[in-house]
């Protein structure tokens, strides 16, 4: 038995690709284009694993995706690919509309093809697994209930729209084709091999360096955040036991503010780190212009996955964030070599424009 993942050298596809082979005997065909958020270092322990085949590859070329297909007969597809960052989805929103809609278009497509050819029997066993976010439900009021799966679409920035019409996309080939698909809309993750870019992993860095924590506007936007590896269960459970064509959202319960959540990292530092010279961390914290069309709070109200499919989240945020951190500590060669002259350049645009 094989699963074909797509995006599996990103942040969370690596996590999931490795805590797979922990757990599974079956074999994983990595696709990922290796873009710069795409890091083969982060696959290092299972590179000369016999059930790891990793194809670099873009998931809208569709000759190479039907020929992994029907080369490799996989039972499921899990589709991590994507473009990610909102910032970078400010400056160049053609690139996310080129991966995340008509990319995934093209791997629904080459799925349909191949699906439509197994026999009956595998027909009902395959999977077509679309990972999201909870970005496409929008904003929500300081004391609106969290996101259900029935919360409206109203996305609000290139990233979150481009997410927005994959989900669509896997919805209508289920109804339209009956591709057995099945759907997970995430809140913020954190942990292990996050690219720099993102909150929680460019504060640690920024942070260890003695460099400033750049805060978008007052700093009181708030995000539900999830240990990695707490998502990857859930793919997993949902992969096992869900019902196709379910949406199901996932999250950890444990909203906070920007502000909260960089002082919390700034504090573990500090105990971390006694002898550091940046100490103490969160006068480092520097406010700066805030990104446009910024979401204020998001909220995951994730009781469909907690009732139906017994998942629930094993980290908490302290102790999370704290496993996090030590392991940035631990990996200063990981952050060396994914912060290439690319990262720089921006740092600066994004940065810059902002001073
Ligand atoms: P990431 O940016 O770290 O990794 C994305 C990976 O996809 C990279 O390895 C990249 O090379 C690859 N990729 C990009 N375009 C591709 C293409 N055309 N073909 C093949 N591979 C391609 O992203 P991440 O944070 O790991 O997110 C993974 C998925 O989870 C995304 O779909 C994202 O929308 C979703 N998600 C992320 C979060 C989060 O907090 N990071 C939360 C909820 C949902
Ligand atoms: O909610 C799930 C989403 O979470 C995923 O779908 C996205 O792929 C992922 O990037 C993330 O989106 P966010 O925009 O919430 O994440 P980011 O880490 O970019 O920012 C988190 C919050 O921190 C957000 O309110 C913006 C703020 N921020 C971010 C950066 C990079 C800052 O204040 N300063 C910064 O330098």
């Amino acid at each position: 038995m094989t699963i074909l993942v797509t995006g599996g050298a990103g942040f969370i596809g690596s996590n999931f690709v490795l805590d797979w082979f922990e757990r599974n005997d079956e074999a994983v065909i990595n696709l990922d284009v290796l873009s710069y958020a795409g890091n083969l270092s982060n696959l290092e322990s299972i590179m000369d694993n016999d059930r790891h085949l990793f194809v670099r590859g873009d998931i809208g070329n569709s000759e190479l995706t039907s020929e992994l297909l029907s080369r490799h007969t996989p039972r499921a597809i899990i589709n991590f690919a994507a473009d990610t960052h909102v910032d970078r989805s400010i400056h160049e929103p053609g690139s996310f509309v080129q991966t995340n809609i008509v990319g995934t278009f093209n791997l629904l497509e080459a799925a349909r093809r191949y699906w439509r050819k197994l026999d009956n029997s595998n027909q009902a066993e395959f999977r077509f697994l679309h990972v999201s976010t909870d970005e496409v439900y929008g904003s929500l009021a300081a004391d609106a209930p969290a996101f259900s799966e029935t919360s409206p679409y109203r996305p609000n920035s290139p990233y979150s729209a481009s997410k927005a019409s994959s989900d669509h996309l896997v919805r209508a080939f289920f109804q339209t084709y009956g591709l057995p698909t099945l759907t997970t809309n995430c809140s913020n993750n954190y942990g292990p091999y996050q690219f720099p870019e993102k909150l929680v992993a460019l504060m640690v860095l920024n942070a260890n360096h003695g460099k400033s924590l750049p805060i978008y506007g007052d700093g009181q936007q708030r995000r539900d955040w999830l240990y990695v590896g707490d998502h990857c269960a859930a793919v997993r459970r949902i992969l096992d036991a869900c019902r196709i064509g379910e949406v199901y959202n996932i999250g950890g319960g444990q909203e906070m503010s920007n502000l909260e959540m960089v002082t919390t990292i700034c504090k573990i530092l500090d105990e971390l780190l006694p002898n550091s010279e940046h100490r103490p961390h969160t006068d480092l914290v520097e406010f700066v212009p805030d990104r446009p069309g910024h979401d204020r709070r998001y909220a995951i109200d994730c009781s469909k996955l907690e009732k139906e499919l017994g998942w629930t989240a094993a980290e908490n945020l302290e102790s999370g964030i704290r496993k996090t951190i030590e392991w940035y500590l631990e990996n200063e060669t990981w952050t060396e070599n994914v912060v290439s002259g690319s990262y720089m350049n921006w740092i600066e645009q994004n940065y810059g424009e902002r001073r």
